[in-house]
């Protein structure tokens, strides 16, 4: 059975209270339910850190074993070097993955430092995104 890490960043705990207008009414634990009863053929984990180095650790430590990381940085995406290079350095591939459209938003959230380290990027789609993802991963 194919492993899956949904990994998220800082801020994404308070899905469904934070600017509702940009990342809707939804909390994500109830989001994540329906992905497992989605995706039944595959073991998909879920994991959230505000820190950098709690989230590095956690790419390392699945990071030669699983077969996917659905990943959310939140702002980590504009600023970490070390995430990209997290990524860089283990063997699962990586999706990259926002809920808002990044590119319509404030340059500064233009930039990722993960993006050329990831498979590929999807963004704008809300939560789906992460479904978009996990569906990348499994092509
Ligand atoms: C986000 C976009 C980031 O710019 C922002 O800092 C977030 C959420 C998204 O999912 O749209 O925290 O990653």
């Amino acid at each position: 059975m194919k492993k899956i890490l949904v990994l998220n960043g800082p801020n994404l705990n308070l899905l469904g209270v934070r600017e509702k207008s940009i990342y809707g009414d939804q909390d994500f634990l109830s989001y994540f339910e329906e992905l497992k009863k989605r995706f039944t053929t595959i073991q998909l984990e879920y994991f959230q850190s505000n820190s950098e180095g709690i989230l590095i650790d956690k790419i390392h430590e699945v990071g030669f074993e699983y077969d996917g990381i659905v990943m959310n940085a939140g702002a980590y995406t504009h600023t970490s070097i070390a995430i990209g290079d997290a990524i860089a350095a283990v063997r699962t591939p990586v999706i990259e993955v926002h809920i808002s459209n990044v590119h319509q938003r404030e340059e500064f959230r233009h930039h990722s430092f993960l993006a050329k380290n990831c498979q590929g990027v999807i963004c704008g789609f809300g939560l789906d995104s992460y479904r978009l993802g996990i569906e990348a991963l499994l092509v």
